[in-house]
């Protein structure tokens, strides 16, 4: 039967598939993050720019109390703000994560993001300007590290970072980073950076799997994964929704997935990917749909000349 957690490189397990809580209402994500775990999910992804870390750690501490779970069962994933990676900036960030949470330990905390901003990143995505922080993520990485010796942090990693900057991680890592979160669907494949991150054991945690339709920016006649043909004809051969074989094609390239949803029927059938696997010949099917497409690009394009910019080579912007 097939493992439903990885090991990461520091040995501790992750489950393959967690919930994604960007776009999560406070009031939504507490009952969405319940109906998760009572569906099976021992995994949460937060971030505390998503604001919503108070709701999630009332929800944990709601099942934890009537023993429905135990802690050591459960993975929690938080991230840190890309607008408070200067060092004074980020200890209260970690903090402020750490209380709100209301856990002794947090399973897994990345930095969210190698551009650091001055200001919100929601900021930067509504008015197309920023101004960088002046911050190297080397030494972002320095101080994360001094979480795990202090035990308040079990494994730390990054998200949207390229395989250069992690390379430069690499280079003066105490400890490795266990993981890369990164955009990763049929429209974007990004085969060099996944077989970079997987031959350096860092494990890859897909995120927008569906392509992220609610996403704040998004528009009218956006191109919909879930509505490709071609992902709609491989759900009919394996009897499965096309959100299901989404999250099996990232699953299938040894990634670990974090659907987001807070509709309880959804959130049960993003977690049935066990009963079924694509062939070699699916998968590359689904592969050739790249297009590089990002849900992120207004970001990126906004901010292509910061010094810590991951995207300028792959996108070519
Ligand atoms: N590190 C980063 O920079 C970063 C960036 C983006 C995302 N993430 C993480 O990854 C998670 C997932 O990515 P995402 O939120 O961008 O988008 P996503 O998971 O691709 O898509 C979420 C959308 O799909 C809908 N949905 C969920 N399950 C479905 C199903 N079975 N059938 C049809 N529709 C379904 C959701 O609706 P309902 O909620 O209404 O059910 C929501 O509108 C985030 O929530 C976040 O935790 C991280």
């Amino acid at each position: 039967m097939e493992s439903l957690t990885v090991t990461l490189n520091n040995g501790l397990k992750m489950p393959k598939v967690g919930l994604g809580t960007w776009k999560s209402s406070p009031e939504a994500v507490r009952e969405a993050v319940k109906s998760a775990i009572g569906a099976g999910y021992r995994h949460i992804d937060t971030a505390s720019v998503y604001g919503n870390e108070k709701e999630i750690g009332n929800a944990l501490k709601e099942v934890l109390n009537e023993g429905k779970v135990k802690r050591e069962e459960l993975f929690i994933t938080t991230k840190l703000a890309q607008s408070q990676m200067d060092p004074e900036a980020l200890r209260r960030n970690f903090e402020a994560s750490y209380t709100n949470l209301q856990l002794d330990y947090i399973d897994l905390y990345l930095i969210h993001n190698p551009i650091g901003l001055k200001a919100s990143v929601n900021d930067a995505v509504a008015t197309g300007k920023y101004a960088p922080d002046g911050v190297d993520y080397v030494d972002t990485w320095k101080i994360l590290e001094t979480f795990v010796d202090e035990g308040r942090v079990k494994s730390i990693g990054v998200s949207n970072f390229n395989d250069k900057q992690i390379e430069r991680i690499l280079k003066v890592a105490k400890y490795k980073p266990v993981v890369n979160q990164i955009e990763l669907n049929p429209y974007f494949t990004r085969t060099k950076l996944v077989d970079r991150c997987q031959a350096n054991g860092i494990v890859i945690i897909a995120y927008s799997s569906f392509g992220s339709l609610d996403r704040p920016w998004a528009k009218e006649g956006d191109a919909n994964l879930l509505k490709d043909p071609t992902v709609l004809s491989l759900a009919e051969k394996h009897n499965k929704s096309s959100a299901q074989v989404l999250l099996r094609f990232a699953i299938d390239r040894g990634c670990l997935v974090i659907p987001k949803s807070v509709t309880p029927k959804r959130i049960q059938d993003n977690i049935e990917v066990f009963d079924f696997k694509l062939t070699a010949d699916d998968i590359n099917t689904l592969m050739s749909l790249n297009r590089n497409f990002t849900m992120g690009l207004v970001l990126w394009k906004t901010c292509k000349d910061h010094p810590h910019s991951p995207f300028n080579e792959e996108l070519q912007l």
